[in-house]
């Protein structure tokens, strides 16, 4: 069976199976989207950053645990120099069915080909509004919003596949955008996933009433558009929808904070510093590089990914049942979501 490795598989004491891994290539970005960071970022250290091939390394201890997909992640992960590179290495490993990657798509237009070239499958763009002015406003820089678009299409042009966009809904910001952004996938075909936003931004200016349950876009949507529930995949964090009409696009909603899908979670996070992060919700982090740089054996750390994993966070879940919000963790540009 495909994604099973030699090994076996990575697996929490829940009994949840690690299938994908995120890995967070670098903590800067050129955007400075306040749901995501400070006004004034600190920056990891380059000698702190994993090489490319530690990152391969700890990719291929993962693939052989039966984690076939992988994701790229930042900070803005196009921001990492020669990240094609990277691709490759880890497109080229055995079990690995997918490398993609999740950007802010401002370098993606000159960067597409050479990355499909390298191996990268799908590619997922952040847009969070449809209007310029107020694109650039959440963004924090002027100027940029034809260019990610031109990124988007560049993207389709050159065969990544799916290509996907994220936006992330907050109220009285781009709520009034969400029938938009749904005409945006009937007209293009893309699939837009509406994301809840999530206690993870940079100067904790996060509030419950500031977040746009799926519940809520979903309805918005449905008083235009009759949608279609489609089967969920085990694992998956969105709830897709196609359009009764037969409109080309999909509709996606991530509900991070009102319907949680902890219980068959199978995601592993591994920051650009080499930490893992079994659970984004929980403090827990696990440092590989002193592993990595102290001459351990691949044995040595596939035991180490083990144990971490093995005490993975229950998640959100767990916390609304208990009805507790859950709280700020750790700013979203330092781990990638
Ligand atoms: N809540 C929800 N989503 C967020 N993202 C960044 N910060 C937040 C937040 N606080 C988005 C990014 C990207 C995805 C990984 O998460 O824009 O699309
Ligand atoms: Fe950069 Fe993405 Fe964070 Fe925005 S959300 S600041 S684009 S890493």
């Amino acid at each position: 069976m495909s994604g099973l490795g030699e090994l076996a598989p990575l697996i929490d004491r829940f009994g949840r199976v690690a299938r994908k891994l995120r890995i967070s290539v670098t903590d800067r970005c050129n955007f400075r989207c306040s749901f995501c960071m400070p006004r004034n970022p600190v920056w990891l250290d380059r000698s702190e950053l994993l090489t490319f091939e530690e990152i391969g390394r700890v990719a291929r201890i993962f693939a052989r645990m039966g984690v076939s997909k992988v994701r790229l992640t930042g900070g803005e992960p196009l921001m990492r120099r020669g990240i094609e590179r990277l691709v490759e290495i880890l497109s080229s490993i055995e079990g690995i069915e997918s490398v993609s990657m999740t950007t802010n798509g401002y370098l993606l237009e000159e960067m597409a080909e050479r990355l499909k070239r390298a191996g990268l499958s799908g590619v997922t763009v952040s847009l969070h509004s449809l209007k310029p002015e107020r694109y650039e406003q959440i963004v924090g820089v002027p100027g940029v919003f034809e260019k990610v678009v031109r990124g988007i299409r560049r993207a389709i042009e050159v065969g990544l596949s799916p290509v996907k966009v994220n936006v992330v809904i907050t109220r009285g910001c781009n709520d009034d955008e969400v029938l938009d952004f749904a005409e945006l996938a009937r007209r293009t075909g893309i699939s837009v996933r509406f994301i809840e936003y999530m206690p993870f931004d940079g100067e904790r200016l996060w509030r419950p009433d500031l977040v746009v349950s799926g519940d809520e876009i979903v309805r918005t949507i449905q008083e235009r558009y009759a949608l279609v529930p489609l089967e969920r995949e085990p694992g998956s964090t969105s709830v897709n929808y196609r359009f009764a009409d037969g409109a080309p696009g999909t509709i996606g909603v991530i509900t991070s904070m009102t319907r949680p899908f902890c219980s068959d979670c199978d995601r592993v996070r591994l920051k650009a510093d080499g930490k893992l992060v079994p659970c984004m919700f929980s403090t827990a982090e696990y440092d590989l590089k002193p592993l990595l740089r102290g001459g351990a054996t691949d044995e040595e750390i596939e035991a180490f990914i083990r144990s971490a994993f093995w005490n993975k966070f229950e998640g959100v879940e767990s916390l609304l049942r208990r009805h507790r919000v859950p709280s700020h963790v750790r700013p979203m540009y330092t781990f990638g979501g």
